[in-house]
């Protein structure tokens, strides 16, 4: 039951960091930037990964995200998605040039287009190769990194061994998601494994997986007393007051996070129209949305369908206008077993 302002001042209290996960093509900078000015509760945001792709570029499109310019106010933490010295100086090179002091090493993205070509997840086997580029590039630039990692490629032995080799680098944190790549998002993430590895780690570890809702987020905590960084993903994209939830005992005043919301997409689709220009990418991208914040409403399968169809500005802001005088924002949790999303 508070405004937004004097939430900054109680926000600070939990001693415990929330992030904010990356999510390609979910949370790029506008939706960072409108979470932050709308919503808040989030210490920091990774951003979805860079890459140098199979001709050799680096498109400036992807650039565009990570500028300091469009992510004026917040603490944000570039990703890069590598699997050789010469590509991870390039991206970190570039990075650090922006005055970002921390870059994330993707060792996590589970999908085979990617994992077959060694990148993200699909390097965690190669160990020889991660130590490798550790050695070269580490002593070469000033910029610290952070890994962020699943907990195997095909099962989850990966972790138990990397997590000893990776001890005599200066890295300055280690975010696991400990569910193994082949698993995709299909089964629970596993925090008990992350529990029972964790001494194996000299570095700062940060826990990502399944935080749906403030219990969930306690029940973890709970488990892993120590880690003081918890990466919250898919849950605070279906609901963008979940980390706010986290940090408070009160209750919400439903009607405020209501126009909270309301501002907070708003902002979304307008600059969201401003980058895509074209009127079918932008619905395509919104759709993509609320395959998210629809189980945020008290009836998610026809938010969805209202959303699904629309296929005209004018048919959208019909369809959203009626959601949200039609139906209850109810800020539950986000439920994989009932969603409308590809993941
Ligand atoms: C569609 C999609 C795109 C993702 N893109 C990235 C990415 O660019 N970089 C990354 O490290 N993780 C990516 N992830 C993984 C998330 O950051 C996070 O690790 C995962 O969703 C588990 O956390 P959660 O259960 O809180 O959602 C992606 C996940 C999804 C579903």
């Amino acid at each position: 039951m508070f405004a937004l302002e004097s939430f900054n001042n109680i926000h600070k209290h939990l001693d415990t960091q929330l992030s904010l996960a990356p999510i390609q093509g979910i949370t790029n900078h506008i939706f960072r930037n409108a979470l932050h000015k709308h919503i808040g509760g989030v210490d920091k945001y990774y951003a979805p990964y860079l890459r140098i792709d199979k001709e050799k570029h680096f498109r400036p499109s992807k650039q565009y995200d990570i500028l300091p310019e469009n992510n004026p106010d917040l603490t944000l933490i570039p990703q890069i998605m590598v699997n050789n010295s010469a590509d991870f100086l390039k991206l970190a090179e570039f990075i650090e040039s922006l005055g970002y002091t921390e870059l994330n090493w993707n060792l996590g993205c589970p999908y085979p287009m990617v994992t077959n070509r060694k990148l993200g997840a699909g390097l965690l086997p190669h160990h020889t190769t991660i130590i490798e580029i550790l050695n070269h590039v580490l002593p070469k630039i000033k910029i610290s990194v952070s890994i962020k990692m699943r907990s195997g490629l095909t099962d989850d032995t990966e972790l138990e061994k990397l997590l000893p080799k990776l001890n005599p680098f200066p890295l300055s944190e280690i975010i696991i998601h400990p569910r193994f790549a082949k698993q995709l998002y299909k089964e629970k993430a596993n925090p008990e494994l992350f529990k029972a590895c964790s001494h194996l780690s000299a570095h700062q570890l940060a826990y990502n997986g399944d935080v749906f809702s403030p219990d969930s987020f306690r029940t973890y905590k709970k488990q892993i007393p120590a880690i003081d960084h918890f990466m919250l993903g898919r849950g605070l994209v279906a609901n963008p007051f979940l980390a706010r939830q986290i940090r408070s005992a009160k209750g919400f005043d439903i009607q405020e996070a209501s126009e909270q919301f309301q501002s907070f997409h708003n902002e979304l689709f307008e600059n969201t129209q401003k980058m895509l220009r074209s009127e079918g990418q932008t619905l395509l991208r919104m759709k993509s949305y609320w395959g998210y914040f629809s189980h945020g409403f008290s009836n998610n399968r026809k938010a969805y369908k209202l959303i699904k169809k629309s296929n005209s500005f004018n048919k959208y802001h019909e369809a959203t206008r009626r959601i949200f005088k039609e139906q209850s924002l109810l800020l539950q949790p986000y439920n994989r077993n009932d969603n409308n999303i590809d993941e």
